[in-house]
């Protein structure tokens, strides 16, 4: 029957659930379940994983609890007892007690003949770069998801946005204790994304490398240190490239390094570079931007010149446990940009003008992704949209 003959008031059709579904939502089923040796076991397991994700926002305040409480920094000198964690604190033995053991029950700290140790994940936790100060930054978010129902309906005024002020404009980061606040956050975790980044991508046979948006230079620092006779350029806002100075300085580097301040809604991208990577730098910014972006990347090149695009990705068609969870909504709380996935990146670079686009999936998703693209001359922007 046609939309028309079946009348203004028809249902749409519903698509049939699938039969695991549709044992999944019936009671009797997991009664049936709890009581078949076998399927008790995958139950059981998919009954954790559901709490855990119930239960996820806890498990996040009592780890910033135990970061902010210096509970697992004091344990990194070695092993102390309650009271030793609980004092210096200025929590309660008995509430410190039971974040002690939330700690435990996160896998991060263990307690051993009166003595609480870190264990390997909680030693891990303090080594990994930037995971701690990412822990720290995220009380803004969580306040952003205090309203979720608000939030996806876009009813609030996220205030995400205040940390990462270029969202708006380049304007917006003119002030340099913001810029400075969070290029830190940025290169911290840079060490992680640097690595992975050279993982996928071969930088030998480029000459010269222009990081836009490269922050105060963690990336160029990095990919420096592997290519020796790599000449680069970075460009970024004003307030934000001074802070480049001392690093390039102190890894040897100010010779090999011009520093290009500006801002690439505003001002052409410098030439003279064969590569130019964007790390991190399209998921902050709306799709007109990155349009216009990707073109400018794509004049300042010369025939033959290769583009790379390393951030954390979205899964797509399979949406990932990492990226399209966390990356995601953090991306939507800033207001302007959005995660997107490895072919929307690298359909976008087709758009630009790019040709032999190839999507590299990193090996941690949650850490980055890259796409690569190589600029012909026979391929403009103006003939590809
Ligand atoms: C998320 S941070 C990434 C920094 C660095 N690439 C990294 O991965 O650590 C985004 C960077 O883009 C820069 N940025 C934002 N808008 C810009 C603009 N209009 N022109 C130049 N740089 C800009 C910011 O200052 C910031 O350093």
């Amino acid at each position: 029957m046609s939309d028309a003959a079946a009348g203004p008031m028809a249902r749409p059709a519903q698509a049939r659930q699938p039969w695991a579904v549709r044992l999944g939502l019936s009671p009797r089923f997991h009664a049936f379940c709890a009581k078949v040796p076998g399927l008790r076991h995958i139950a059981r397991a998919e009954g954790a994983a559901l709490f855990d994700i119930v239960q996820g926002f806890v498990q996040s305040q009592a780890l910033l609890a135990l970061v902010e409480l210096r509970v697992l920094h004091r344990l990194a000198e070695g092993p102390a007892p309650l009271a030793a964690l609980a004092g210096p604190a200025g929590v309660p033995a008995e509430r410190m007690a039971i974040l002690c053991k939330a700690g435990a029950g996160l896998g991060l700290m263990a307690e051993r003949r009166g003595l609480w140790r870190l264990t390997v994940r909680g030693a891990a936790f303090l080594a990994v770069p930037g995971l701690e100060a990412m822990v720290r930054h995220h009380p803004v978010l969580y306040r952003d998801l205090a309203d979720p129902v608000a939030f996806f309906r876009g009813e609030t005024q996220p205030e995400l946005a205040g940390f990462w002020p270029y969202v708006f404009g380049a304007g917006g980061a003119a002030d340099p204790t913001l810029a400075a606040r969070y290029s830190a956050l940025m290169a911290d975790s840079q060490g992680l994304v640097a690595a992975d980044t050279l993982r996928m991508v071969d930088f030998r046979g480029v000459r010269h490398l222009m990081d836009v948006g490269g922050g105060t230079g963690a990336f160029l620092a990095a990919v420096g240190a592997a290519c020796p006779d790599l000449r680069m350029t970075l460009f970024d806002l004003p307030a934000v490239v001074p802070g480049a100075e001392a690093r390039f300085a102190a890894a040897g580097l100010r010779g090999r390094v011009k520093i290009v301040p500006g801002s690439f809604r505003d001002d052409a991208l410098p030439g003279g570079a064969d590569a130019i990577s964007l790390v991190r730098v399209l998921y902050d910014h709306a799709d007109s931007t990155v349009t216009q972006l990707l073109r400018a990347v794509w004049a300042a090149l010369p025939e033959g010149g290769r583009i790379v695009v390393s951030e954390p990705m979205a899964g797509g068609a399979q949406p990932d446990p990492a990226t399209d969870v966390y990356f995601s909504v953090y991306t939507l709380a800033m207001q302007t940009g959005r995660t997107r996935s490895g072919p929307e990146i690298e359909r976008m670079l087709g758009e630009a003008g790019f040709v032999d686009c190839q999507y590299r999936p990193g090996f941690r998703s949650f850490v980055t992704s890259v796409v690569t693209g190589v600029k012909s001359v026979n391929d403009s922007p103006q003939k590809s949209v």
